[in-house]
């Protein structure tokens, strides 16, 4: 049943940040002396580039900075925020948050800040977190950030994983709305969340197997298997979001995913029945940036003018978990 009196989460400013190194996919090749060439990793996965952290560079230092400028693209000033999550899969340290020393960064002087750890869903599953404190009417500006220095955990000598992913965060800021029935009942229409820990060991960081020098632990991936998972479980639960939403195909603008693999991007825009033009697609440039993809995607477009007041964009991702998820929002 429909409740006028439910709040919106509205979705008021995007913002990302990418650091200043790319490396391409034939200098990665090089630089690690790794037995795969452009072609392999552009043919299977649509990758040809990525950006890589300064050393220097914490996953807070790339969240704050998109964080700085989804603010400024809504025209909310620091102070207004009282919720702060993000979702990474490479904090800065165990504790605090990240999302604490993003609070610090920003200067936001009160409120409450905390991580998700979802993988790769990281940021799907943080919106919805936000949305429903949000909703609880416990906060009221939110900033949903996801942050990644995902080069750092990766094992430059498995050309199954180190080619795949890249540096980067992306964010939005959530405002309390009117809500359903109102003139403006833009924003979160619904998330669902869903994981199988039975899966976990298909995509999971490795700490006591990692090589020397690696205490974070590195990435190791059963690709083949979670590529099956994949448009299956994407799908279903794109379905179910709409479903809940009283939607359907024909009402989608845009498709906004997670971004892990042309092929998967591709094939989730032919199940949407959706052009594509309407699919938003930064994986040839930024790899899988993780729990930032989404965010980082979502601020190019609507940046760049293709997502404009109005459209319904859906959002989806699956990663490390496993865990997997859809959100719908009206820009
Ligand atoms: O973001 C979290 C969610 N993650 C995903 O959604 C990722 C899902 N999986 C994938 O995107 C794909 O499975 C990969 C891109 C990881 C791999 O593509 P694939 O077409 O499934 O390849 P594959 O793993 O089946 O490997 C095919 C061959 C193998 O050689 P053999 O056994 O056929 O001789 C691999 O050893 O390709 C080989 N291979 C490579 N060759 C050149 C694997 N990595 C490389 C490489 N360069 N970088």
């Amino acid at each position: 049943m429909r409740n006028s009196s439910v709040r919106r989460s509205q979705i008021i400013g995007t913002g990302g940040y990418l650091p200043t190194m790319v490396l391409s996919n034939d200098a990665l090749a090089a630089a690690y002396g790794l037995d795969t060439t452009d072609a392999w990793i552009t043919e299977r996965t649509g990758i040809r580039q990525r950006h890589v952290a300064a050393p220097d560079e914490l996953a807070s230092d790339l969240g704050a900075a998109a964080a700085r400028e989804a603010l400024a693209q809504a025209g909310v000033d620091a102070s207004e925020v009282d919720l702060i999550i993000v979702a990474t899969a490479t904090p800065d340290s165990g504790f605090p948050a990240t999302a604490v020393r993003i609070q610090q960064k920003l200067g936001v002087p009160g409120g409450f800040a905390f991580d998700v750890a979802a993988a790769c869903t990281g940021f799907v599953y943080a919106l919805g977190v936000a949305d429903s404190l949000i909703r609880t009417g416990a906060a009221r500006t939110a900033l949903v950030i996801g942050a990644e220095v995902f080069t750092r955990i990766l094992d430059w000598t498995d050309r199954g994983t180190c080619v795949l992913f890249g540096d980067g965060a992306g964010a939005v800021v959530l405002r309390a709305g009117d809500g359903e029935g109102s003139a403006d009942d833009r924003g979160v229409l619904g998330t669902h969340l869903h994981s199988d820990g039975r899966f976990g060991d298909l995509l999971h960081v490795d700490i006591a197997g990692a090589p020397a020098g690696s205490p974070q632990g590195v990435v190791r991936m059963a690709g083949r298997e979670v590529f099956r998972h994949a448009v299956g479980k994407l799908a279903a639960a794109v379905d179910e979001a709409l479903v809940a939403a009283g939607l359907t195909h024909e009402d989608v603008n845009w498709l906004v995913p997670h971004q892990a693999n042309l092929r998967i991007i591709e094939a989730m825009g032919r199940k949407l029945h959706l052009a594509p033009e309407r699919v938003v697609v930064t994986v040839d440039r930024h790899a899988n940036t993780s729990a930032a993809s989404i965010p980082l995607a979502l601020a190019e477009a609507t940046r760049d003018g293709r997502i404009k007041t109005g459209d319904l964009v859906v959002m989806e991702a699956i990663g490390g978990g496993l865990t997997w998820g859809a959100a719908l929002a009206r820009f």
